[in-house]
């Protein structure tokens, strides 16, 4: 929370008069993200877009406090539960402003990581046999299939909403922290051939103007 407050003044100290609300939110615990959800529709704000970001890489084996592997809690489960929990209020929101809503799942390139097996629905909470970078793949290929499905259900249903989902590119962030080799990479190398953080911005920004133009 003291980092998403810091993040709320930095952006006021930019903009004095963004509305900006922090709330706490563990996307790993299904308590957390049923506490969130409710607290959120509590607000009575509308919500036009959800981008479902958090995530981690590389752990090694733990269990999450519901007792399903923490990557594939993290990455994909959590963000599944907390999207079924505000879609409701995404439909309404698209509906009373007629401004079509978004769903974005952060996923990787790396969900290839899960291939040959793909998701071994019978095994993610297996300790033995874990590998750390297969585990990654299975929850990043899970956030591809979760937009997949949601992408078509709410066409289906006529919904005025998107769901996609996006591999970032590399960038040298926290991420890594658990994985000696990419770490290591990202320290030495990273600043000559990944992306940094500022250029993501940059990005972003034009990628916006450039959607704000051809509006
Ligand atoms: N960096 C890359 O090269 C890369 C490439 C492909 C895809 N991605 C994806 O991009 C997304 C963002 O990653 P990043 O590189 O920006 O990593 P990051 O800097 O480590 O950011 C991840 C964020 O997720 C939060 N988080 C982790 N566990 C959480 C939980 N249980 N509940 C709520 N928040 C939690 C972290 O909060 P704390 O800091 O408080 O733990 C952090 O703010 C991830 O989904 C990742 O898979 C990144």
């Amino acid at each position: 929370m003291s980092a998403g407050r810091e993040v709320k003044e930095a952006i006021l100290k930019q903009n004095p008069t963004a509305k900006i609300d922090a709330m706490e939110l563990d996307v790993s615990s299904t308590a957390s993200v049923n506490k969130f959800a409710s607290d959120y529709k509590a607000t009575g704000l509308p919500l036009n877009l959800l981008i479902n970001n958090a995530g981690i890489l590389a752990t090694p084996y733990t269990l999450s406090e519901d007792n399903i592997e923490l990557q594939f809690a993290t990455n994909h489960v959590g963000h599944f539960h907390l999207t079924n929990l505000l879609l409701e209020t995404m439909k309404r929101t698209a509906h009373e402003s007629s401004k079509e809503g978004r769903i974005v799942n952060v996923s990787s390139r790396r969900h290839w990581f899960s291939y040959p097996e793909g998701i071994r629905f019978d095994q993610i909470n297996s300790q033995s046999g874990y590998n750390a970078l297969s585990a990654y793949g299975q929850s990043k290929l899970a956030n591809v299939l979760h937009a997949n499905e949601l992408a078509r259900r709410l066409k289906d249903d006529g919904a005025e909403i998107t769901a996609n989902s996006v591999h970032p590119g590399a960038i040298p962030t926290n991420i890594f922290r658990h994985h000696i080799f990419f770490s290591g990479l990202a320290n030495v190398f990273g600043k000559f051939v990944l992306k940094n953080v500022q250029q993501v911005k940059i990005r972003v920004q034009r990628t916006w103007e450039q959607q704000r133009h051809a509006m």
